[in-house]
């Protein structure tokens, strides 16, 4: 597994008002979209293109446009979707498909309660986009669930990670091509399997509901 830490000042500033408990949801929704802009610069590093012939007002030359099958974007519901706008805005002819998970709170066990992706994932580049990335288990079902639908490569971004979730994945994902970008890593989780210093619940302060 392939990691990818974030270290930008911009990406540090935004995240540090993500983290602060007096950030309104609407401020919190516009960041999130803003970093994940930026992390997708990174995220996109490898996306798959093909030449291709343009003429531009002078000449005729040669450029590149993104291959088929174009890329896939699955966010994590609840809180994924407050990535998406950000991805889309970067790579706007991505498919995008749907994966809602949800954390039980007790056993931090993740159950799946909807999906809406394609049957067939071979040959495709997934992205999977949670900003928290706390015990791992959501995270490691989403990514199993893409390779089992035959995905051959996976870049997931997360906005923090925790160190346990980290080891968590690269010791899941064991040798597969899968790629982690995160806008920070966080210090540890605590014992409610919340990230420390992290930013509370995100599905919570993007949407303000439980
Ligand atoms: C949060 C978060 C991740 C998950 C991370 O979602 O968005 O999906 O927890 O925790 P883990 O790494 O221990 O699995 P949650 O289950 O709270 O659902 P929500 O997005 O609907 O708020
Ligand atoms: N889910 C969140 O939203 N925040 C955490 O810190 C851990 C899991």
């Amino acid at each position: 597994m392939r990691l990818h830490v974030a270290d930008h000042p911009l990406i540090t500033h935004k995240i540090t008002v993500l983290r602060d408990k007096n950030t309104p949801s609407p401020v919190f929704r516009q960041l999130t979209s803003e970093l994940m802009t930026l992390l997708a610069y990174e995220a996109t590093r490898n996306v798959r293109v093909e030449p291709c012939e343009i003429e531009t007002p002078v000449t005729k030359t040669t450029g590149v446009k993104i291959s088929d099958p174009r890329p896939l974007v699955v966010p994590i519901l609840r809180a994924g979707l407050g990535m998406l706008d950000g991805m889309v805005t970067l790579i706007p002819t991505a498919e995008v498909g749907f994966l809602g998970m949800a954390r039980d709170e007790v056993t931090f066990e993740p159950v799946t309660y909807a999906e809406r992706l394609p049957e067939d994932l071979s040959d495709r580049q997934c992205f999977v986009l949670d900003p928290m990335l706390a015990t791992g288990g959501s995270l490691g079902a989403a990514i199993e669930f893409l390779f089992r639908r035959g995905a051959q490569e996976v870049t997931a971004v997360c906005l923090l990670g925790s160190p346990e979730g980290v080891e968590a994945i690269r010791k899941q994902v064991d040798g597969r091509n899968v790629t982690l970008v995160l806008g920070a890593l966080d210090e540890r989780l605590n014992e409610k399997g919340y990230i420390v210093p992290g930013l509370g619940d995100a599905g919570d302060r993007l949407y303000g509901t439980v």
